[in-house]
């Protein structure tokens, strides 16, 4: 081999290495309308993203970038969020009224992040004006690279479900009850991917597919469970399990989880059932059907029942059954395990206790005694160019204000350093089921149980393999801990996922910051920018 053919060989390899370092880049554009749905036989309003309800499901793999042209029809300024997509490095993208202005109505605006170091079931959704009420939303699934191994064996096919409550009033409706200081009322259905008992999926017999399943409602949890076949749970929100086999699952308002169904019974129709949890005698139930390929016939074997719907204790021993499987991978090659979590000397505790409150005569509900409003200029905005009166540090305390003091209203953001290693608590005060969602990070839930957290608890949290996730539900009149390490500097949303309640208050911010500048800690105000509040004349970067 003569020596220019040698180099050329190495510029051959540079360039095949250049092109497989080279993330794939997912490109979409999405046109948000307003069109006509019939999710329950009669016409309802619907938010449509290029005519589907629910929206298309992105389909990706770890590390791809994510370019999305979200075109907002609607006569109402929007925003989609990326429920537990981490945007490390980038709150820029995340979608929520602290980090984002909203896309005006007629114009358009470009979400662009990379789904780094992340496997798993998500979900996107509108992320202001009650508009989740009316669709918007849909799955997002991220597949593990080829080189990464997993810890089951390869299914032969996939199917994702986005269960959630559903309300014959449109989402204005809804609104302007909220706005006049009312409760929701009860939901009238639950739907399977849009649809009340019409959903099919279609599966070979003999074969193992794997089910993506969330809970996209607004504010019930649901159990879900399929006749006469076994659910072997083997992700939640990105972590790979302990894959036990359960009868039925629950699964709180805006989580997710997967798990493996092998279709080997006889070639029949086999009933997927959700039915609502904790909502009293309103018991909702809906079904989609499992069709093995060549059935035409129902199965006779009985519909299984879910748990008795008010009995939390048997929720609760089921969570606790959820364990993150320490030897197992799950985006990059180092076994979940490694991180040691429990080893990790916790640098500050918050106690975020959440209550319902009257604020000049309208119903609120509060955390730490704020009930948060977002300001007109998004915070992430504020912090990054210093501008004054938006919000400050000292608004929302670490923990809750003696028992007696009024609930106020006020914009909560707390400071952290980057890579704190913060305990929180979530207390419940309220007898409704909460569902505490964390962007920019996933944490170790750590504990859950009845009545009042105290110091004491600390023995009873589980340091060894809590799964880590992004949403973790806290029972009615019950606490549940969390341990996370702030990695990802930016402007995140800390909000409860049961909509009323965070429209209404229960929503704050977390500031994880550093002094250092740099595009290795957090990317650049984006090109793209939308500014608007006190941001609104600055110049385009
Ligand atoms: C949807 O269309 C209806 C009927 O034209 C209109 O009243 C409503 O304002 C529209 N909603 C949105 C969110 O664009
Ligand atoms: C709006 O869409 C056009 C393409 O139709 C694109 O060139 C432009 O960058 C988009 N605007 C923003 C702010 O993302
Ligand atoms: C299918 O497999 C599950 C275990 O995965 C088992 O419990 C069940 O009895 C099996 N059903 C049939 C009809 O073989
Ligand atoms: C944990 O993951 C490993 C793969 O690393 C797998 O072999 C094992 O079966 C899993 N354990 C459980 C209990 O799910």
């Amino acid at each position: 081999m003569n020596l220019s053919s040698f180099f050329l060989g190495v510029l051959a390899c540079w360039g095949a290495l250049s092109v497989i370092a080279e993330d794939r880049y997912l490109y979409f554009t999405w046109e948000i309308t307003n069109g006509t749905i019939y999710p329950l036989g009669f016409p309802q309003p619907g938010i449509l993203i290029n005519g589907q309800f629910p929206g298309p499901t992105i389909e990706a793999i770890t590390n791809d970038n994510i370019v999305v042209n979200v075109i907002n029809k609607l006569d109402e300024k929007f925003l989609i969020t990326w429920s537990g997509i981490k945007q490390r490095r980038t709150s820029w993208e995340d979608g929520v009224l602290g980090s984002n202005c909203p896309i005006p109505p007629n114009s358009n605006w470009t979400y662009k992040f990379q789904v780094k170091d992340q496997v798993g079931t998500y979900t996107y959704f509108p992320s202001t004006k009650i508009h989740k009420a009316a669709g918007g939303f849909g799955g997002f699934n991220i597949a593990q690279r080829s080189v990464i191994s997993i810890p089951y064996p390869a299914p032969d096919g996939e199917f994702t479900l986005l269960i959630g409550d559903w309300y014959k009033l449109n989402h204005r409706e809804l609104r302007r009850q909220l706005d006049s200081g009312k409760n929701l009322p009860d939901p009238d259905s639950l739907l399977i991917n849009g649809q009340k008992n019409a959903a099919v999926f279609t599966g070979l017999p003999g074969k193992t597919y794997k089910l993506r399943v969330s809970n996209v409602g607004l504010s019930t949890s649901f159990n879900f469970r399929i006749q006469g076949h076994d659910l072997k749970l083997i992700e939640v929100e990105g972590a790979h399990t302990i894959m036990d086999s359960y009868n039925s699952l629950d699964v709180h308002v805006g989580q997710s989880l997967t798990v493996l169904v092998t279709l080997n019974g006889s070639i029949a129709d086999y009933a997927i059932i959700a039915s609502t949890r904790f909502t009293g005698p309103n018991l909702l139930t809906t079904t989609a059907t499992l069709r093995y390929a060549g059935s035409n016939t129902k199965s006779p074997i009985p519909l299984p029942e879910g748990p008795p719907t008010n009995d939390v204790q048997w929720s609760i021993n089921q969570a606790r059954t959820i364990r993150l499987n320490l030897t197992a991978n799950a985006a990059r090659p180092n076994p979940q395990g490694s991180f040691h979590y429990g080893t990790i000397p916790v640098v500050r505790t918050l106690i975020l206790a959440n209550s319902e409150a009257k604020i000049d005569g309208k119903l609120r509900y509060a955390v730490n005694g704020i009930s948060h409003v977002n300001p007109n200029t998004p915070l992430k905005l504020a912090d990054w160019y210093n501008i004054p009166g938006v919000f400050d540090l000292n608004t929302i305390k670490d923990v809750p204000p003696p028992e007696g003091t009024l609930a106020k209203l006020g914009t909560s953001v707390i400071g952290f350093t980057l890579h704190d290693f913060v305990e929180i608590v979530f207390q419940n005060n309220e007898n409704y089921i909460q569902s505490w969602h964390m962007d920019g990070s996933s944490f170790y839930v750590v504990g859950f149980d009845n009545g009042m957290w105290t110091p004491d608890a600390r023995k009873t949290y589980n340091l060894i393999d809590g799964i880590s996730r992004y949403t973790v539900q806290v029972y009615p009149k019950s606490w549940s801990a969390i341990m996370v390490s702030l990695d990802n500097k930016g402007m995140w949303n800390l909000r409860s996922a049961i909509w009323e309640r965070r429209y209404l208050g229960q929503d704050l911010y977390l500031r994880v910051w550093s002094n250092e500048q740099s595009v290795y800690t957090e990317t650049l105000v984006p090109p793209n920018v939308l500014y608007c509040g006190k941001a609104k004349h600055l110049p385009k970067s």
